[in-house]
């Protein structure tokens, strides 16, 4: 029989332009608060697990160099990649390493310092992320252009405007402004959100993500472990769904919507037993990627909380704002909270345990009355897809 995994400590770093710490410390941040969260002895963690793209820092080998640098040597760990998903893809291997009965207890981090490198030099490894030889070698395509295809394609079919991009910036910049720890703690009006500057048409700054340093910490646990040390308010992590597609863009099949996505989430509810005829009302706060603003558009109409081209309808009167339908990257999301690539999925669940948990700020906290969340990790351009969903 399987076990259950639940989730005894959390947190994240401040997110930014990090050149204040090193790797390591930036890592110490949120593996300090995250240990103290969960009232457990470092030698309860058995395995140590570290999430990190790194092609932009100058740590080549960051799980050995954390193994050391925190106190857990010879338990054994590994570094995950799966680009901007690296974050749940590390807490999935984490989760089934418990779920089989090898581990009581594993650390996952997730560490990200991009602004080791400029600008330029960022965004062409993440382009070489799309698909290298056919799409980035041969046309220059990088990640703002992927996804402004996939903003073009909606536009086209079901008529939205730039301005409806511009509201999710605004929405994911207001609950920036009340969450410390985000990249940009800054509300952005429309007008600004119109007048910046474009990147890849329709495009704008305010429409991306920006290039991120931090990281973010999840101390897992077995139901075993969290019984016998009288772990209270654990946050149970109810499944896992994962899925990937193409590496080429040109066999997909359509630029409305990330296949994986819908597959991962499909796979999620179906094992966590979720009515996906009721997705608004069974969750009370989800996050989901919008590593540009057309991406959190399309993952919620992927997930299936709204109707294929009513997303940015249903945004644009409010309804993923607190109080509304479903409140929506209440963090500030990838957009204000930041985006450093391997600290974003777990992240994501830090805060979900804390919204579950009423730990976030008054103003940036959802009401919680079913005790269920979900996150949403996409890596490249939905190469990856990972939907996690939490339970109180
Ligand atoms: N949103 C809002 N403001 C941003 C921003 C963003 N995404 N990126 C930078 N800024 C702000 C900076 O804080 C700075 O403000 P200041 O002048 O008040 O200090 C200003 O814009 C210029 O910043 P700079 O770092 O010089 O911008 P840049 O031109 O080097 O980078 C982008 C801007 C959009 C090109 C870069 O953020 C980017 O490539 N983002 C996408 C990252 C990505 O693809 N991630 C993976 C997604 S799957």
């Amino acid at each position: 029989m399987e076990r259950k995994v639940g989730i005894i400590g959390v947190a994240y770093s401040k997110f930014g332009v990090r050149n204040d710490v090193n790797f390591n410390e930036l890592a110490y941040e949120s593996f300090k608060e995250a240990i103290n969260s969960s009232n457990i002895d470092l030698k309860d963690i058995s395995f140590l697990i570290v999430s990190n793209v790194g092609v932009w820092s100058s740590e080549p080998l960051p799980a050995v160099s954390l193994g050391e640098y925190l106190g857990l040597i010879g338990i054994g760990t590994l570094r995950v990649e799966a680009a901007c998903a690296s974050g749940s893809a590390a807490i999935k291997i984490a989760y089934d390493m418990i779920k089989s009965g090898e581990h009581e207890v594993i650390a996952v981090i997730g560490i990200e310092k991009m602004n080791e490198s400029t600008t330029p030099i960022v965004v062409e490894m993440i382009g070489r992320a799309g698909n290298y030889f056919w799409e980035f070698e041969n046309f220059g395509l990088t990640f703002p252009g992927y996804y402004a295809l996939y903003a073009t394609a909606y536009m086209n079919k079901y008529g939205a405007k730039e301005e409806d991009l511009c509201e999710v910036a605004i929405k994911n910049h207001y609950y920036g402004a009340r969450n410390p720890k985000a990249h940009f703690q800054k509300e952005v009006t429309l007008e600004e959100c119109m007048n910046s500057r474009y990147v890849a048409w329709p495009l704008k700054l305010y429409d991306c993500s920006p290039i991120s340093d931090g990281s973010a910490t999840v101390i897992l646990a077995s139901e075993d472990f969290i019984r016998k040390s009288g772990v209270k308010e654990p946050i149970w992590i109810r499944s896992i769904g994962a899925s990937n597609d193409t590496s080429n863009l040109s066999k997909r099949e359509n630029f409305l919507s990330l296949k994986a996505t819908v597959e991962a989430a499909d796979k999620a509810y179906k094992k966590a037993n979720i009515d996906k005829d009721k997705l608004t009302k069974i969750f009370d706060v989800i996050e989901v990627h919008d590593c540009f603003t057309i991406a959190e558009i399309l993952a919620c109409e992927d997930l299936g909380l709204f109707k294929r081209g009513e997303g940015y309808k249903i945004i644009r009167e409010k309804q993923t704002y607190i109080g509304g339908m479903i409140p929506v990257n209440l963090s500030g999301g990838l957009k204000a909270k930041g985006h450093p690539l391997g600290a974003t999925g777990i992240s994501m669940l830090v805060e979900l345990v804390k919204q579950l948990k009423y730990e976030v700020e008054k103003q940036r906290q959802a009401d919680i009355k079913n005790g269920l969340a979900l996150a949403h990790n996409v890596g490249g351009t939905g190469h990856y897809a990972y939907v996690t969903i939490l339970s109180r």
